[in-house]
């Protein structure tokens, strides 16, 4: 039985921090899921990392809805949340239920969205017809990346108090918890201490109840942005393209296949054959 979404709430009480990492496709969502990390997220950033798109906003419910299939064949035992993508929940309330529903038919166990105070009616709805919402605040990549890049949220007391009041706010509508993306680490602990529900911390300190990172990032295998949390376990890109360059010379001077990788026929039929096309 993989974890739910009580599991996760009860290591808050627990004091157990929690791990969490994006999953986008079946072979790395095996290996994230082996390894005994706690959640895995079908992040909107995937849009960047496997599609190439310069950001998330054009990422679509129908991208979604395939990588959290892919991500839901392969796990066995951590929760999985799949993140609703730009204008699949801020038009109205019965969008946000149906695309909410459509992750959850994909394979997920509850849904990611990005809003503080704005969204709390919309998570209640949601959460209402029983599907699970995990909140995320501070920096916000479908909007406040648009009119302010990457920026750290919550530096002054006016935008610290904002945050607090979001993250209080979607306490009570329902969220089971809550990222903080990129926010100041005092506010992070402050937020923490102020909710009974996990907060999830990307850029945020250590005081947060978890941890989320981008997986490529972690193995060092996306080059295009390096945010100064992300922590790079190891330079993947190094080894893969090391081990191209190996094949590709391998092709060309024939040492690529060897007799241990590739098939023979029976020598009663070889010869057979031979002799009918008489060669
Ligand atoms: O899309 C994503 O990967 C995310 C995490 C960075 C929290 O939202």
């Amino acid at each position: 039985m993989h974890k739910t979404v009580q599991d996760i709430l009860n290591m808050k009480k627990e004091k157990k921090r929690i791990s969490v990492i994006t999953s986008y496709d079946y072979t790395l969502a095996s290996l994230c899921d082996k390894s005994g990390i706690d959640v895995l997220l079908v992040g909107d950033s995937a849009g960047m990392v496997m599609l190439g798109y310069e950001n998330t906003i054009p990422v679509t419910m129908d991208q979604m809805c395939m990588f959290t299939e892919a991500v839901s064949r392969a796990r066995e035992n951590s929760l999985l949340v799949s993140d609703l993508p730009f204008m699949s929940y801020q038009v109205s309330i019965e969008d946000a239920i149906n695309n909410s529903g459509r992750l959850i038919k994909a394979g997920s166990d509850a849904v990611k969205l990005e809003g503080g105070s704005v969204m709390a009616e919309t998570i209640s709805a949601i959460v209402d017809i029983g599907i699970p919402v995990m909140g995320h605040i501070g920096l916000q990549p479908q909007t406040t990346m648009l009119s302010q890049g990457y920026k750290v949220q919550g530096k002054t007391k006016d935008t610290a108090m904002r945050l607090i009041e979001d993250a209080k706010e979607l306490e009570e509508a329902g969220v089971f918890s809550i990222v903080l993306e990129m926010v100041s680490h005092e506010v992070a602990e402050i937020i923490t201490e102020t909710v009974s529900v996990p907060t999830i911390g990307i850029g945020s300190g250590v005081s947060c109840d978890g941890q989320v990172l981008v997986v490529q990032d972690l193995l060092g295998m996306y080059d295009k942005i390096k945010p100064k949390f992300a922590k790079r376990y190891m330079n993947l890109s190094e080894d893969i393209v090391k081990s191209l360059d190996i094949f590709k010379k391998d092709v060309e001077s024939g040492v690529f296949p060897a007799a241990e990788h590739w098939f023979s026929m029976n020598e009663e039929e070889l010869k057979k054959l031979r002799e009918q096309i008489g060669s």
